[in-house]
């Protein structure tokens, strides 16, 4: 499939626009006339779906991959910005004609209250939604039935963990650093001293934009599951 952010709104103005310089290390004034990144707003949601589908498969596109292609964003990217809002971030790529975004970090600052509270009020609405049929359970469902799984073994040392996606018009651009560096202060505000993530380990491009942020390799992890972390003091 064609991958634009106009299957996102995206409008022809913005194209022609100038990006921050890489060096730019914070959020653009809300001038209407940059990408910038901003706080998640409840209108972004179905945006944010968008873009995990869009980006859904080890970093390409997974629409039509799944039983539904709300299955992604219902795993990664729903339960973070409904439970915890005030850590999710965008790239706001809007302009005088039309209000978009065309990325988003989104994350949980306790991946054990995650877990329990996913069990208790998310899962019964995927059970409903994602039904297990008799037979194998294809294994993206699967995840979503196993929350679990994000108990790493560094789970207290790195309680907070992430999910950042970004439409690839935007990749390459900086923007992905800035999004990483302002979870981690908003983390770091909060008292919580380590982040980590769970990754494809088919996804070398994002591999290396870790390792470039400077995040480290985890105990648990092994080739086929990645498991990294960083400290939220850390400079990116
Ligand atoms: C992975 C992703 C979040 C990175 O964000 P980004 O905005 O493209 O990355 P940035 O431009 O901020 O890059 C930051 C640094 O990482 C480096 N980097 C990024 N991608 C890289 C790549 N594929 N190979 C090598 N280095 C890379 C950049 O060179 C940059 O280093 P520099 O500042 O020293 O030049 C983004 O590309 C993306 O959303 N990809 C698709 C979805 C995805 O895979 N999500 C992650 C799932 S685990």
């Amino acid at each position: 499939m064609f991958l634009s952010l106009r299957d996102v709104s995206y409008d022809n103005a913005w194209k022609s626009r100038t990006f921050p310089p890489r060096a730019d290390p914070g959020i653009t004034p809300d001038n209407g006339t940059m990408p910038q990144i901003r706080p998640y707003r409840p209108e972004d949601r179905a945006a944010v779906y968008r873009i995990c589908t869009l980006t859904g498969d080890g970093g390409n596109d997974a629409t039509g991959l799944h039983v539904s292609d709300d299955l992604v964003p219902d795993i990664f990217a729903g339960p973070y910005v409904d439970f915890e809002p005030e850590l999710a971030f965008v790239v706001d790529t809007s302009s005088d004609t039309g209000t978009t975004i065309a990325g988003y970090i989104v994350a949980t600052a306790d991946t054990r209250a995650f877990v329990e509270r996913y069990r208790s009020q998310r899962l019964p609405a995927f059970a409903a939604k994602y039904p297990r049929e008799p037979g194998p359970v294809p294994e993206m469902v699967d995840l979503g039935y196993q929350p679990e799984r994000m108990l790493v073994a560094e789970v207290d040392e790195y309680p907070a963990h992430l999910h950042i996606d970004l439409l690839p018009e935007l990749q390459g651009m900086g923007f992905g650093r800035q999004l990483v560096r302002t979870l981690l202060a908003a983390l770091a505000a909060r008292g919580i001293r380590g982040l980590h993530l769970t990754m494809a380990a088919s996804n070398t491009p994002a591999r290396a934009f870790y390792d470039r942020l400077g995040f480290v390799e985890l105990r648990s992890s092994t080739p086929d599951a990645p498991v990294l972390g960083i400290r939220t003091d850390a400079a990116v």
